[in-house]
């Protein structure tokens, strides 16, 4: 955070068999395991392209409690709101480590997009999995949860407010 390559709208991708691409993702994938974290958004490692990756897979050590979001990786995602029910929850994320903050989503969306072989990924999602996309798809568009952060009082070090949690950062 700081860095302002973050806050910037990254563009769509027009080629998805570029070698660039492949190795973006792989990346990308590299990135988001060595950190543990649920999800990582191309810009994070300063590639301004419409890509995104989450998933949780086997339930991760670092969201005990969170529900299983399978791997994906979206490209050029649209999101569309279900309704207008909004959940406060916390976050966390790669671009601003070690803290955390309560963030209000979306709790149903509608998100679509494309996969690395062009298939088509349209998904109806609630809960953390639509929290998740919400959080990745708001980096493409240059904003960093803190920026919808609504009282600063439910922002700070992870350790102040979870202290003996491990770290949950993304
Ligand atoms: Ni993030």
């Amino acid at each position: 955070m700081g860095d302002a390559a973050l806050l910037k709208v990254s563009a769509p991708v027009r080629d998805l068999d570029s070698p660039e691409l492949r190795a973006l993702l792989l990346d990308m994938r590299d990135t988001m395991a060595a950190l543990d974290g649920a999800g990582l958004a191309a810009p994070q490692i300063g590639v301004p392209l419409r890509v995104v990756i989450f998933g949780t897979g086997a339930p991760n050590p670092r969201y005990p409690e969170a529900e299983v979001v399978p791997p994906t990786v979206l490209i050029n995602p649209q999101i569309e709101p279900i309704g207008e029910q909004v959940e406060e929850g916390w976050e966390g994320c790669l671009s601003v480590p070690g803290m955390r903050g309560l963030v209000p989503r979306y709790a149903e969306i509608h998100y679509r997009g494309v996969d690395e072989q062009g298939r088509d990924i349209e998904r109806r999602v609630r809960g953390f999995h639509a929290r998740v996309v919400q959080h990745e798809v708001d980096h493409l568009d240059g904003i960093l949860y803190p920026m919808r952060i609504v009282d600063m009082r439910d922002f700070g070090f992870q350790e102040e407010l979870f202290p003996g949690e491990p770290e949950q950062d993304e």
